[in-house]
């Protein structure tokens, strides 16, 4: 898989992108992920990509020129799948959507910008437009670095164990079960009887039922 990102802050994405198992995907040659810096494709002599608003209002900007220029080298150069914009006013980005994602080849991720990109772009360009959640950040950035980690994280031999990113909560619209580790007493604190059974039967009824318990708890909404 391959993943571009545009950005005016490609600064901002280096060490989301540089850490843990999304470094160790793109060591392994799982994955190739490019952060482009949208300035490189302005045609200003001071590298500017954004103007004021047509209609007076307040903010800048992202101009057309430049994210089509960039958008037209990356398409030149292989086939892509989506080309996702980042915005609080797209669909909100959940688990079915990543799975979906994580199938494909080939995805830009172009980040939102301060008030926003020129509309014209999102007409005419962008084939999916995500939110990571009903709240306004600064820029699309750290939305993209999300998409990223959520999606490379489902690549087989992303993660050591493949079996870790299928019990994974949502995965099956429930919570995932609590997890413990050694000492089995910690100030008194003790792990469910069961886990130390050794009955892997056993064990796997009582995570399911914690699941649901779980689930039915704190996010009916999913059951
Ligand atoms: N840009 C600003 N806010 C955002 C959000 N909630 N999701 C995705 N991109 C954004």
């Amino acid at each position: 898989m391959r993943i571009d990102i545009l950005t005016v802050l490609p600064e901002m994405l280096e060490s989301p992108l540089r850490c843990s198992i999304l470094k160790r995907a793109q060591d392994r040659g799982l994955v190739e992920i490019q952060v482009h810096n949208l300035r490189d494709y302005s045609s200003d002599k001071h590298r500017r990509v954004d103007d004021y608003p047509f209609g007076g209002q307040a903010g800048m900007v992202l101009q057309c020129e430049p994210v089509d220029r960039a958008l037209s080298h990356l398409k030149s150069q292989r086939a892509y799948d989506e080309v996702i914009y980042t915005s609080p006013d797209g669909v909100t980005f959940n688990q079915p959507l990543a799975n979906r994602l994580s199938l494909h080849r080939n995805l830009i991720i172009l980040c939102g910008h301060y008030k926003g990109i020129d509309y014209r772009i999102r007409e005419h360009l962008v084939t999916l437009e995500i939110s990571i959640g009903d709240y306004v950040l600064t820029g699309g950035e750290l939305a993209a670095a999300v998409l990223s980690d959520a999606i490379v994280r489902l690549i087989p031999g992303a993660i050591g164990d493949e079996q870790s990113a299928l019990s994974d909560s949502f995965q099956d619209n429930l919570l995932a079960p609590p997890v413990y580790t050694r000492p089995a007493d910690y100030k008194g604190w003790q792990v469910p009887e069961v886990l130390l059974s050794g009955h892997e039967a056993k064990i796997k009824d009582w995570e399911l039922q914690q699941s649901f318990e779980r689930t039915q708890r704190l996010r009916p909404d999913l059951l």
